[in-house]
């Protein structure tokens, strides 16, 4: 038991010596989101946010549930060739809600809003957890909307 304690006490200075002479980097700076200017709180529609998919805008948009969302901070999630570049100017909800990629997820941005109707309970609660994750990280910028007709 005495050795055990020993090692482990060991095993605990090492730690806290290591971490003194060697610090963790700092967080790197996220992409260029700082530098652009503010976004005006603007309604947006499928197609008007589809151009912010980060490709000819730096700035990445991302509708859940009626709501956009500023990601450019999370350019390296949402960006070109991020793990999430497909809800990039897009509404993300149903594929948030069924955590799935699927390009199916997503509703052609000729078409009319995706209602989620169909969704069972369990993949709405999935779906809002999503978005109080987004909404504490992230500006919410605007709103979502159907064309008008
Ligand atoms: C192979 C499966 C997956 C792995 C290993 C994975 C891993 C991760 C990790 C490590 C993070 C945290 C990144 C960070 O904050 O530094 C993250 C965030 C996230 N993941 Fe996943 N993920 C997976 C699948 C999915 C799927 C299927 C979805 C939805 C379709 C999803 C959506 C998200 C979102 C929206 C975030 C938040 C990114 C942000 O902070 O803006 N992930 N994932
Ligand atoms: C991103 O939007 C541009 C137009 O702004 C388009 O040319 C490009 O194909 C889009 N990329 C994806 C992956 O949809």
């Amino acid at each position: 038991m005495f050795l055990v304690n020993i090692g482990l006490s060991l095993i605990v200075a090492f730690i806290i010596i290591r971490k003194v002479l060697f610090p963790a980097p700092e967080v790197i700076e996220e992409d260029e989101g700082e530098q652009l200017p503010p976004l005006v709180f603007t309604s947006y529609t499928p197609r008007t946010l589809a151009k912010f998919n980060g490709t000819d805008d730096p700035r990445v948009l991302m509708g859940v549930k009626g709501k956009v969302y500023d990601v450019t901070a999370g350019k390296k999630f949402y960006g070109p060739g991020g793990p999430y570049e497909n809800f990039a100017g897009r509404d993300a909800s149903r594929g948030l809600a069924k955590t799935s990629f699927d390009p199916a997820m997503l509703t052609p941005i000729d078409q009319p809003l995706d209602t989620l109707a169909d969704l069972e309970n369990h993949e709405l609660e999935t779906l809002d957890k999503w978005e109080m994750t987004i909404e504490a990280k992230y500006i919410h910028c605007g709103v979502l909307e159907n064309e008008k007709a």
